[in-house]
């Protein structure tokens, strides 16, 4: 993938009819693994120029355009000479763009220079490096968008609250097949405050598994319930239904599976337990945006879901935020109560709540992002789909398994291996960057030493937590770079 820097002469040349100009032009603004930016008075020069809102469409459709904002001018008025040259010199480099491309196809400060011919016959080269996570490519589809909305978000001081939460909120619901969504701070909050509005508190047991990231357990503790670990399956690493069922005692008030990895947990026979024993059941979808089970997306089928909106997630905000999915209004009136202090009305607060809302830069960024997530979350299945077919048959490498009725988004693309540690570092001398999600099941962890839990207690977690490597995996990445990270694997167990 790389990314171009267009010069405003190329648009100009396509408008007065230069043929080539206009197919190199329509070759980067079609073309998935080139992302091409502008300088953001491009349409102001067209449009001096006499070009038409279609052909000016036409030209820009997928170009990311950077704002020419006061700090962009003012490096550029300090490096002197032409002050266009330098405004585009210091606009390409901000924006890390590999190459400028403009009809002389002249080299700009850092900038590798490249003409219209080149940039038609640009071939990615084979990848000699592959990184864990790349957030360029989501970030380069909503740019414009995102960057109008946060302008006026800043102009009209409208940061807390704000019309972007709430048409986030309605979108997410739609998306999720829910009533209701209520934004908040982080998808740590959308657990606590789940947990919370549904009266779980102290006294009360929460199921679920060892091996998830510890915001799971932390909401448990903070709304001042009591942490009961199940084990979970092998192969799918999500909560075993049939653990959980032993788990369950006159004090147990909810199950708490963690959609591990993308991947959706066994929601029926978990619901099935729930209704059986009157328990809630709380989804943390915190890494599952999308997900199916049987048809049906993750988050519309407990009491409530928590979704987390970190930026690495499958959908991300600009920052920290999260998002509660609920069917029960009275429930999301109780967590929008608690996001904001326990006040219905300001200034009367009913309960001592927190500060816990989404702001509206953040829902601006995930409102924009929203209708790509299933487009992204394809390229995510493509990945799986190569990174299975290029390791099958390595008796060292267990694959993940996909349950049935399962569809996964692929969140995290995790492999099992007898010394996952050795493999991470030789895969990183061939840059080759992985990642461990998570190297120490929670009750093993210090935090959870109170518990007297000892290592034995959970096989499946901590075979989970010992074994795992995380591949690379992020919309967007290519062949190649899933060809380079399966032929380093297997040369690692030649
Ligand atoms: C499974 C799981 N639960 C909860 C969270 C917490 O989300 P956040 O970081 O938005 O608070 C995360 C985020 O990493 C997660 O992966």
């Amino acid at each position: 993938m790389i990314k171009l820097l267009l010069h405003h002469d190329l648009f100009l040349s396509a408008l007065r009819g230069d043929q080539r100009c206009e197919t190199a032009i329509h070759h980067a603004l079609k073309e998935r693994r080139i992302l091409p930016w502008a300088l953001g008075d491009l349409i102001q020069r067209l449009s001096f120029a006499g070009a038409t809102q279609n052909e000016i469409e036409s030209l820009t459709k997928n170009l990311a355009l950077i704002p020419l904002n006061a700090r962009l001018s003012g490096e550029a008025l300090a490096l002197g000479g032409n002050f266009d040259q330098a405004l585009y010199q210091k606009a390409g480099e901000a924006f890390k763009c590999r190459f400028f491309v403009s009809l002389k196809g002249s080299k700009l400060g850092s900038l590798e220079g490249m003409t219209t011919d080149a940039l038609m016959d640009w071939k990615e080269p084979l990848p000699d490096k592959v990184e864990f996570l790349n957030l360029t490519y989501p970030i380069h589809a909503v740019f414009n968008q995102v960057d109008g909305w946060h302008m006026e978000i800043i102009q009209n001081t409208a940061f807390a609250g704000g019309k972007h939460v709430a048409a986030f909120e309605k979108a997410f619901a739609e998306y999720s097949g829910t009533g209701y969504a209520v934004g908040v701070g982080s998808g740590t909050e959308a657990l606590l405050f789940s947990l919370l509005a549904m009266g779980i508190g102290p006294g009360d047991e929460v199921i679920t598994q060892p091996n998830t990231f510890i915001a799971t357990t932390e909401a448990i503790r903070q709304a001042g319930a009591t942490v009961v670990f199940a084990d979970v399956s092998r192969g799918t690493w999500n909560l075993d239904p049939v653990a959980v069922e032993k788990k369950i005692t006159a004090q147990t008030k909810a199950i708490l599976p963690v959609h591990l990895y993308g991947q959706p947990a066994e929601l029926e026979p978990l619901l099935a337990l729930c209704e059986k024993h009157h328990l809630e059941l709380l989804e943390d979808a915190c890494q599952a945006h999308g997900a199916r089970y049987q048809g049906k997306k993750v988050g519309s089928w407990g009491r409530a879901a928590a979704f987390s909106l970190y930026p690495g997630k499958n959908l991300g905000a600009y920052g920290e935020a999260g998002v509660v999915t609920t069917n029960d209004e009275a429930l999301a009136a109780k967590i929008r109560m608690i996001r904001e202090h326990g006040q219905a009305q300001k200034y009367y607060h009913d309960i001592e709540g927190y500060n816990g809302r989404m702001d509206n830069l953040q829902a601006a960024a995930v409102q924009a992002k929203l209708p790509h997530l299933e487009g992204w979350n394809n390229e995510r299945r493509q990945a799986a789909t190569w990174y299975k077919e290029l390791l099958s048959g390595l008796t060292e490498v267990e694959l993940p398994e996909v349950a049935e009725g399962a569809e996964p988004v692929w969140h995290l693309f995790v492999i099992h291996v007898p010394d996952a540690q050795k493999l991470h570092e030789y895969l990183k001398t061939q840059g080759v960057f992985t990642g461990f999600h998570y190297p120490k099941a929670l009750h093993l962890q210090k935090a959870y030493e109170f518990m007297g839990l000892k290592e034995g207690s959970f096989p499946n977690a901590e075979y989970n937590a010992s074994h795992l490597l995380s591949l690379p995996m992020f919309p967007e990445l290519g062949k190649p770079e899933v060809e380079k990270v399966a032929r380093e694997i297997r040369q690692f167990f030649a």
